[in-house]
């Protein structure tokens, strides 16, 4: 069905105008598919033997308490387990967030260009998304976040690192921001990427979750633990936040094979693993911003597992282009027309190809 195709019966005009969430491409020839911010690593082998003795069970539903999982996040970000909630990935706890925050006439805010879900969070209950432009540098303006906010505000979205284009939110300026905020408005910290980061300065949400009565922060396993396809992430945050969220989740949607599968990347054997996994990405990220800017390509901090490549100034002059020609040679890069293109972190030899393939842009358009 074409994506133009006029439905057959009344729908929401509101619904009907926002483009539907669009996955990066599977790469059609062989390559690199460095679209979707994946980790390139295999499930660990005791992750995959959870998960298989976990199937066994599939005739049940999982038990919604998840209580092993969550006394396991409860004690690591030292809460009880009332502030802990489960979604079938962590863009299902935005949803929730938003909806029970905001309804028709109300705002909320996000940084943009960001997570390309924000805009749409606001759809089912007819919020209105305010998106603020990133600084030169590629990072949140807060304070154009902040003057921004409006008695018609209900939730602020802050990603960091920021996806796509990789800077953090550095500790002094999240808690400027926060001391401008209402204290009855809901500020959500997204940490999909938490774990790659290595600037001492970021804002750490399990360092700031105390302080703020209105905060949650968000963490997924799909990202630095790899669980990507089993949809399981969480969120920490004041229990009564935590329980309006849950009211306008869609019940048991998390499995049990998930709950399984995170059990076991928690395990300190598996974790030690994916922590020499984490550190390895994050020195690939690291190699492959330098070998950029040695191209004299104007590359933002990148903190997450993930290089952003801005569509303007010392960037490239079409994020299409360059995405074309990467899909021409079978990787996958996910374009932003108009902002620049994201290149996630994938296996040790796709560090040349992806080289390769800017050298060979840059020539082209040199001409
Ligand atoms: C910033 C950010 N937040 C949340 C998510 C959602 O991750 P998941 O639903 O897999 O936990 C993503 C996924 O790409 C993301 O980039």
């Amino acid at each position: 069905m074409s994506e133009q195709a006029t439905p057959p019966v009344k729908l929401r005009e509101s619904v009907l105008a926002v483009p539907a969430y669009r996955q990066g491409a599977a790469p059609t020839k062989p390559g690199f598919k460095l679209s979707s911010n994946e980790n390139p690593f295999d499930t660990l082998p005791e992750v995959v033997a959870a998960i298989a003795a976990r199937a066994e069970d599939s005739n049940r539903y999982a038990a919604a308490a998840m209580t092993e999982l969550r006394g396991l996040l409860a004690a690591e970000w030292s809460v009880s387990p009332d502030h802990v909630h489960f979604g079938a990935g962590s863009v299902t706890i935005l949803f929730q967030l938003v909806q029970a925050a905001a309804g028709p006439g109300d705002e909320y805010l996000h940084a943009w260009p960001s997570f390309e879900a924000y805009p749409s969070l606001g759809l089912a209950s007819g919020a209105t998304a305010i998106g603020v432009p990133l600084t030169e540098r590629s990072e949140h303006d807060l304070d154009a976040m902040a003057d921004a906010i409006t008695d018609r505000t209900r939730a602020i979205l802050l990603c960091t690192p920021n996806n796509p284009t990789g800077p953090i939110i550095r500790r002094g300026d999240f808690d400027r921001f926060m001391a401008r905020v209402p204290a009855d408005v809901l500020v959500i910290l997204d940490e999909a990427y938490a774990e790659f980061v290595t600037d001492p300065e970021a804002v750490r949400g399990a360092d700031v979750i105390g302080a703020h009565k209105n905060l949650v922060v968000l963490r997924t396993f799909s990202k630095a633990y790899g669980l990507a396809g089993l949809r399981i992430g969480y969120g920490i945050g004041e229990p009564s936040i935590i329980a309006a969220a849950a009211s306008v989740g869609i019940p048991l949607s998390v499995t049990g094979i998930a709950e399984s599968a995170a059990i076991a990347s928690l395990a300190p054997a598996a974790r030690a693993t994916n922590d020499d996994r984490i550190a390895a990405l994050a020195a690939r990220r690291d190699e492959l911003a330098t070998a950029l800017r040695d191209l004299g390509l104007q590359i933002p901090a990148a903190q997450g597992n993930f290089v952003w490549i801005p569509e303007s100034g010392a960037g490239v002059p079409s994020a299409q282009a360059l995405a074309a020609d990467f899909s021409e040679a079978g990787t996958l890069v996910r374009p932003f027309p108009g902002h620049g293109v994201r290149i996630s972190i994938g296996e040790p030899e796709s560090l040349p190809e992806v080289l390769r393939i800017i050298r060979a842009h840059l020539a082209t358009i040199a001409r």
